[in-house]
Order: structure tokens, then sequence, then C-alpha cells
């Protein structure tokens, strides 16, 4: 029979969490109470005054298409918060603005990666890499991130996997799924290696660069040289808890800057006009709300981290950015997948696996800690006694 989808299809994953999602709630319409620890989005509102500067936009008649790469007023705010938070010179024509973070990921492979291309990414990470590695047919190379090394790149291993097939290295930091933080001497280590390379780049997904719980945030982008051979990838959905608004951007060498364009007018046209104005405001305002909604991740982190290392066979370290967890359940001695389920079904608390973010995730829970204290709270005892049945 002839096949109906097209091959490059079979390449392609999904992210587990809209799935465990769609589980829990289909337990709330039978009536069980459940709480949500799976989703990665702030449980906040999107500030005030964002929502007002959308509302005025689209009275003043925002409501159209615009410039595929985005409104020139974004670019340029862009590219001054880029310049100042990562201390480079960033230029409004090397920004694009998508809808979504996302886009950028799946723009960048598709521009710039062959089939038979090596492509180097965090594993556990976020799931689109490697969907997106596979979906364009090239080889995708992982980069482990180990408990034992705080859940950072290893850098012999790193440099050991840097090969003349290399055409992109994903680095993402802080990290989604386990809260690791590059250090700087890793991203020298990548630097040092690819510093004299024209034909590879790095995608450096930022988009958790305003959730540091200490120090500051770093850019490989900022490190010598490395401002031209980086996608500096960053959006809105985390900082300001927009997720639902879509819009991410990405700064970007000039010429691949207008490929990506090019990929937006092939797809999208260009992102809503109305909420790039609201980018704007979210750039430009106040950074009050924001910076609250960061206080209360860190005392929540400590809730989380307390409460899971009370657990009876788990043991969490403490995450040094983003909002998750990644606490290791191999005393349980069954598949992340499973435990993960039995929790959900028996507990009543939505958790991922570990190996949703890939196969090194195999031992191991991703929590999201953008939930309430309360909840946090009652999560941790459910888990608890759901746990005490195995
Ligand atoms: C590491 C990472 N990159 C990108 C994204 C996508 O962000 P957006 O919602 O802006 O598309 C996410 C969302 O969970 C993420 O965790």
């Amino acid at each position: 029979m002839k096949q109906v989808f097209a091959k490059r299809m079979d390449g392609l994953g999904t992210e587990t969490a809209f799935e465990v999602l769609a589980k829990a709630k289909a337990l709330e319409k039978q009536g069980r109470e459940i709480v949500h620890l799976e989703i990665g989005e702030p449980d906040f509102d999107t500030p005030n005054n964002i929502k007002e500067a959308a509302v005025k936009a689209m009275k003043a008649g925002y409501t159209h298409y615009v410039p595929a790469a985005g409104i020139p007023e974004l670019r340029q705010a862009i590219a001054e918060y880029l310049s100042k938070s990562r201390g480079i010179s960033v230029d409004p024509d090397e920004v694009v603005v998508t809808p979504g973070a996302k886009p950028i990921i799946f723009f960048s492979i598709l521009a710039l990666v062959e089939p038979g291309d090596e492509v180097m990414y965090p594993n556990p990470g976020f799931p689109i890499y490697e969907s997106m590695i596979n979906f364009v047919g090239a080889k995708p190379v992982p980069m482990p991130l180990k408990e034992e090394n705080d859940f950072r790149i290893d850098n012999d291993d790193t440099a050991k996997k840097i090969t003349s097939k290399t055409k992109m290295i994903i680095l993402n930091s802080p990290q989604n799924p386990t809260g690791g933080v590059l250090s700087k001497d890793n991203l020298e280590v990548v630097a040092d290696k690819v510093k004299n390379r024209d034909d590879l780049f790095i995608l450096s997904d930022e988009v958790y660069s305003q959730m540091p719980y200490e120090g500051k945030h770093l850019s490989i982008a900022s490190l010598p040289g490395m401002k031209e051979k980086t996608i500096l990838l960053d959006g809105f959905s985390k900082t300001y808890a927009m997720t639902g608004w879509r819009m991410g951007y990405a700064a970007m060498r000039k010429d691949l800057a207008q490929r990506i364009a090019q990929l937006m007018i092939n797809s999208n046209s260009c992102t809503c006009a109305f909420t790039q104005m609201a980018g704007v405001e979210a750039l430009r305002g106040p950074q009050t709300e924001s910076g609250r909604m960061v206080e209360e991740f860190k005392k929540r982190r400590d809730v989380i981290v307390s409460g899971l290392n009370k657990i009876k066979g788990i043991t969490c370290r403490k995450p040094h950015g983003a909002f998750y967890v990644f606490p290791n359940v191999k005393s349980f001695k069954m598949e992340s997948k499973k435990l993960a389920d039995h929790i959900l079904q028996k507990g009543g608390v939505a958790v991922l696996s570990g190996t949703a973010f890939g196969a090194y995730g195999e031992g191991y829970l991703r929590l999201s800690f953008a939930n309430s204290v309360e909840n946090i709270e009652k999560a941790m005892k459910k888990m608890e006694e759901s746990l005490k049945e195995l």
C-alpha cells in the first residue's frame, strides 16, 4: 500500500507534557482532584501594562499584516534589550520575531542543517531539539547531562564530539528539564572548539535567561568571536508569563536573519501585530512583576526540593535556574514513565517522566514548580502516599 504521510513525518517527535496534561484533564472530568506539575508555564497572569498595551495597539489599528521579521519598533527594543543584557552589540536587522520561541528552533534547523549533518544537543533536553534534528534527516549527537555533574555538559566529552560533520550545537541554559546552568568554562570549551569554524552554528536557547537563582545569566554569544556564530534565542513566554500570546525572537547574523524571515513569509507571514506592540511594552515598561515572579519561583524551589528529599526513595538536587526540578527516582527500580503514570493515577499528581526529554532522562522525573506553595505541598503529600504502595 502506498504510504499516506510523507516519509519525513516518521522522524518527527512530540512534547509529552501535552499528552500528560490531556490524561490529567480526563481524570479531572471523572471527578478526580489532580495537582498539575507537568506543564512548563508560569501560573502568574501576564502583567496588566502588557495586556493594556495590546488592547491599545489593537484599537490603534495594529490588526493587519506587518513585516515578516517583526515590527521595526519591537526589533529595535529587542536589539537594545539583548545588547544590554548580554553585553554585546545587536542590530535590529539581526533580530527576527516569531510566534513563540519554538519556530526559531524549527526554522534555524531547516535553514542550516542538511541530511547527514551532525547536531549536538543536551539530553535530557527540550524534546523539540531531537524531534527536529530527526525530521531533517540529520544525526542527533546527545550531550549527556548527568546528575553528578550538576546537570552541566561534560567539557571533555563535548570537545570530543565536535567533528568536521558537526553543523550545529544546541545549548540551553538555564535548562529545561533539569534546572542546570552551564558554567563559564563549559561555554569557553565550546567557543574554543568552534571559533575558527565558519560552517558551524550555535543555537543558544536562553528562554529562561531571566531565571537564574544564583549569579547572572551568561550567554555564549558574549564570548569573544561568538556573536556571529550564535543564534541567540529568547522570548516572552517564560519571562512575562505570556505562553499563550505566542511570541519569541532570536538574534543572529544578518544573512541568516533574512533566511529565517523568508521561512516566516512561507509559513506565518508575520507574528500577530498587536501582540508585538505589547512586546515593546514588556521590554521597555516596568519589570517589577516579572522580578516578583522570579522571587516567588525561588521560594517555591526551596519548598519543592525539601519536600521531595523528605520522600523515601527520592533524592533531588537544587536547580540553579528555570522552574523545574529533576529528582532521582532510581531506587524504585521502575521505568520512569511507569512511575510517572502511577503517581498520576494513584496519587493524582501530574508529573513527567525524565525520558520525555530523551533517553538520558531514565531514572528521573520532571516536576514544574510553577504552581502555588499550597499546591506543591499538597502534591508532595499525595506523591508520598502513592509511592508507599510500591
Ligand atoms: C527550553 C525551551 N525552549 C523553548 C521553549 C518554547 O517556548 P515558546 O512557548 O516561546 O515557544 C520552551 C518551552 O517550554 C523551552 O522549555
